[in-house]
């Protein structure tokens, strides 16, 4: 394997987890196989209703050579909002964490080294079995699997550019605010026009009133305004990140930066934002070099990634490989 070719994409590997559910919709244990095809039903409830919903974690090489996995019980714990949301049954908690853990050790030689990348890690529900008319699925699937991956965007880290276009991601009281698998559908037009523009991603604003900032693309949104307030969404419509939770309290413990959780309207981001970046499993801490909103390119720190966005991202991937100490026990070893 060349790991200095890893980019975002999927990469097989050795063995996947699979959980069922039994006719009383409880969860039976969970088993590994060589990592492979699923077999489905023409009129399962994920492929016909979009029942169903994904976990995204990483597993890391720390430099005392053990591998880890962040704030894993957060995702287990996200999952069972949406397992809520869609009427699907929950799995457990410890059953998630353990077999997460099992499945990075059973795929450990697909983890890169640690300034290379990380192993993606996949967790999915879904309602399995056949329904015809909209009902919830009477089988469930939880199933896991990993990828080794590089940066989200190609290029490595690097400012992103932005579009706002037309469209809204989620709605208030809508599925915004978990991991359903639709709202990764909804967003793939809109994102192909950003593309298509030259953009890497799009920056959505809030459904109801069409002006605040909500989320860029799969990742949170943060905002450096010129008084040095660091600012970031607050709305029931985007994702409730983890990563963003961790920058939240990094750039309030750590660095002692002021720091709020608000509504942020757009205008204000163009003309008070000195440093933008967005946050996620995926896109870790990514610098955002311009927004452009109505036709019009407002750049941030020139285009450059910004010196406070880089001292997150330094602090964050720093505990996570546990180059820094890590006082809140975000790190979990998995040997
Ligand atoms: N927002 C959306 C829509 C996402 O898909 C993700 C990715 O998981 C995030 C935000 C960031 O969440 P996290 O930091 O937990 O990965
Ligand atoms: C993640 O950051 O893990 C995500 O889930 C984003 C993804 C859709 C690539």
């Amino acid at each position: 394997m060349d790991w200095n070719k890893l980019g975002f994409q999927v990469v097989p590997t050795k063995t996947m987890y699979i959980a069922r559910t039994d006719d009383e919709l409880n969860w039976q244990p969970g088993e590994f196989r060589p990592y492979g095809m699923l077999e489905i039903h023409p009129a399962s409830g994920v492929v016909n209703y979009g029942q169903s919903g994904f976990e995204g974690m990483k597993a890391n090489r720390a430099v005392d050579k053990k591998i880890v996995l962040f704030r894993p019980q957060d995702n287990a714990k996200r999952m069972q909002q949406l397992a809520e949301r869609f009427l699907m049954p929950p799995y457990p908690v410890d059953d998630f964490v353990n077999a997460i853990k099992k499945l990075v050790i059973e795929n450990r030689k697909f983890i890169p080294p640690a300034d290379k990348g990380s192993l993606y890690i996949r967790p999915v529900l879904a309602g399995w079995g056949p329904v015809l008319g909209v009902a919830p699925a009477k089988e469930y699937m939880f199933y896991a699997f990993t990828s080794p991956v590089g940066p989200y965007f190609k290029g490595g880290v690097r400012p992103i550019n932005l579009l706002i276009t037309d469209f809204h991601r989620a709605a208030p009281r809508g599925t915004g605010n978990v991991k359903g698998a639709g709202n990764y559908a909804a967003s793939l037009y809109p994102l192909r026009m950003a593309k298509e523009n030259g953009y890497d991603e799009v920056l959505y604003l809030d459904a109801r009133e069409d002006r605040f900032a909500e989320e860029v693309g799969a990742a949170n949104f943060f905002a450096i305004l010129k008084s040095g307030l660091v600012v970031t969404p607050i709305s029931e419509s985007i994702l409730p990140g983890i990563t963003r939770r961790s920058i939240i309290t990094l750039a309030k413990e750590h660095f002692e930066w002021e720091v709020e959780e608000r509504d942020i309207d757009i205008n204000e981001v163009l003309s008070e934002a000195v440093e933008c970046f967005s946050t996620g499993t995926a896109a870790v801490v990514t610098p955002i070099g311009s927004v452009t909103y109505r036709g019009t390119r407002h750049e941030f720190s020139d285009g450059k990634p910004g010196e406070k966005t880089m001292a997150l991202r330094d602090r964050l991937v720093g505990i996570q490989t546990k180059q820094y100490d890590d006082p809140y026990s975000w790190v979990v070893n998995v040997t």
